[in-house]
């Protein structure tokens, strides 16, 4: 007993001082999580998976909203003070990308992004940093079949049906999925000159309602409108847009991406609204997962997957509980 404890001790010993693994793993794991919109319920579904993944690997998680590039930098250089190892990030402009990793590499942080994927100088996507997204194009594709089926079961008459095609074209993402709606929109017959144009200056509601506003008013020849976005905030703007003109649930039809609360506020209210639905994308998958790759990598040196794209599932009002379900997010 003695003698086993002398040895153990002695091992201890010899680790401390020399066995930088035994070093390492006394130390206090700690990952920042920075999102560009920390008041999108999309962004705190996020945080709460990944502070699922924190209390299961038992590491400590940073939850820091950077709406601007000053605060991303700010945010990087605390996490560096507080002797972080990594961060996962949905920056607030994706053309900050050589400056955010320069700031990482400067303060020694591993670094993934999620959701929004860095871009160079050229414009480029800055494939050095491993990443998860959503199958943009596929995901709108999605949302424009949706719109098109839907069109073609109230046998809506399409020379009267405008489609707001809310954009917001300096984010990749953004433009991939609204690309996607338009082509199996038109690709079904839907013409494209009704298609109008509603450049967002942010992604949230509040700038979607105002783009669309404009549309409605530019273009009073419709007696129908359908609406699609890169997210539900941008469906849901234009959907409040169209109700101030008189356009309900029986003349509006809007399919957002995300699926959270944004949308399921929505669907639990007592009569229709113009938002007819959402392709449900994995809070979980971007949360949890991305938390996880970032945990390994610090303590196994097992670097994430360069490039995961995450796939979307349609719920309407009636099904949005059972697709949740299927994607183990209830
Ligand atoms: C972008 C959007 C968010 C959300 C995510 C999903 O960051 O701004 O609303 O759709 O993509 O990846």
């Amino acid at each position: 007993m003695q003698r086993r404890m002398f040895v153990s001790l002695i091992a201890a010993a010899a680790a401390l001082s020399f066995g930088a693994s035994a070093v390492q793993a006394a130390e206090e794991v700690k990952i920042g999580f920075i999102v560009k919109q920390p008041e999108e319920p999309w962004f705190q579904d996020e945080w709460k998976f990944a502070a699922q993944a924190a209390k299961e690997k038992g590491f400590t998680l940073v939850k820091i909203g950077a709406q601007s590039g000053d605060k991303v930098i700010t945010a990087i250089d605390n996490l560096s003070a507080q002797k972080a190892q990594g961060f996962v990030i949905c920056t607030p402009d994706v053309k900050l990308g050589p400056g955010i990793v320069a700031k990482a590499k400067a303060d020694n942080l591993k670094m993934m992004t999620v959701d929004d994927r860095l871009v160079d100088g050229s414009g480029k996507p800055i494939e050095s940093v491993p990443h998860m997204g959503i199958s943009a194009t596929k995901i709108g594709e999605q949302v424009g079949t949706a719109i098109a089926e839907e069109i073609k079961k109230r046998g809506w008459d399409l020379k009267e049906t405008g489609a707001i095609k809310i954009s917001f074209e300096q984010l990749p993402t953004a433009h991939d999925r609204v690309a996607g709606a338009v082509s199996t929109l038109t690709a079904a017959g839907f013409p494209a000159a009704n298609i109008i144009d509603a450049p967002q200056a942010k992604t949230d509601t509040e700038n979607a309602f105002n783009a669309a506003n404009i549309a409605i008013t530019k273009n009073p020849q419709f007696k129908h409108w359908v609406a699609f976005g890169l997210n539900d905030e941008a469906a849901l703007g234009a959907v409040r847009a169209a109700e101030g003109r008189g356009f309900k649930a029986d003349n509006m039809v809007a399919v957002g991406i995300g699926g959270s609360e944004s949308a399921i506020n929505e669907f639990k209210k007592p009569n229709p609204t113009g938002f007819f639905g959402s392709v449900l994308i994995s809070p979980k998958r971007h949360g949890y997962e991305t938390s996880i790759d970032m945990y390994e990598w610090i303590t196994q040196n097992k670097e994430p997957a360069k490039l995961t794209l995450t796939s979307g599932a349609l719920m309407e009002r009636g099904t949005y509980n059972e697709v949740r379900k299927q994607m183990g997010l209830e």
